[in-house]
């Protein structure tokens, strides 16, 4: 069972400062949300915790583990798993060399495509020689939750997993993550832009406006206007 931390996180893009002072707790078997509107600075957090972009400031860790400065494959060795947003699907691989490019980070042993991917989205079973790119969208956020999946990660980020996304596949996908905290134990950190989503799954809700955190509290929070507040555009 292994928490994600974010101690007092700063990060910059050149001079403009993009996370301020950001500390966001998330718990093994549980789901924690951070929303806020665009541009408010998600993303940045999620390149912070996988490590594409170097944090300025602060500390991140995985359990006792702090990241400091290594790379995205060591943290995926440590149990990482990330769905970017957009998904990143190669759209001329097929479905299941979609999947095989999971297992970039891990050791030759540890290869193999968990079952658990196709229980939770038998529509990639049916569809494994299919091009990436001939998927619908919510198809292809499943590939990339599965994507992520292959290396069994402990701690599993995802970027607004909802974008553009029809409302069927958002209920699959969120049965999907409370799945993987029921069953698994997962630690599930998301970023999102969708309220209800959140409200429905989460378990604890942080609020995020111009790079830091404003709010942070149970999901029932959502409903308070204050709370909405820093979410409407
Ligand atoms: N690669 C980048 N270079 C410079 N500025 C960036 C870069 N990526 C994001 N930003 C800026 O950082 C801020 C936060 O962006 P981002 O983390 O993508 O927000 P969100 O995911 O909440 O929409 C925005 O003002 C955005 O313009
Ligand atoms: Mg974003």
């Amino acid at each position: 069972m292994t928490a994600l931390t974010l101690d007092s996180v700063n990060l910059h893009y050149g001079a403009a400062q993009a996370l301020r002072n950001v500390s966001v707790t998330a718990r093994p078997a549980a789901i924690t949300s951070v929303l806020g509107r665009n541009g408010v600075g998600k993303s940045s957090l999620m390149r912070a915790v996988v490590g594409s972009h170097r944090i300025s400031e602060g500390a991140i860790r995985i359990g006792e583990t702090e990241l400091g400065k290594s790379p995205p494959y060591a943290r995926a060795r440590l149990g990482l798993g990330y769905v970017p947003q957009g998904r990143e699907i190669f759209p001329l691989l097929s479905v299941r060399e979609n999947l095989l490019t999971g297992y970039a980070p891990l050791k030759p042993q540890d290869r193999s495509i968990p079952e658990t991917i196709f229980t939770l989205f038998p529509v990639l079973k049916s569809m494994l020689k299919r091009r990436g790119g001939d998927l619908s969208g919510g198809q292809q956020q499943q590939l990339a939750i599965g994507r992520a999946l292959t290396t069994r990660p402990k701690v599993l980020l995802l970027d607004e997993p909802t974008e553009g996304i029809q409302p069927s596949i958002i209920k699959d996908i969120g049965r999907a993550l409370q799945f993987l905290r029921d069953d698994m134990g997962m630690t599930i950190l998301l970023v999102e832009q969708y309220l209800d989503f959140c409200r429905e799954i989460s378990d604890h809700i942080y609020v995020m406006d111009r790079g830091e955190i404003v709010h942070e509290g149970p999901a029932s929070d959502l409903d308070d206007p204050q709370v909405k507040r820093h979410l409407m555009v």
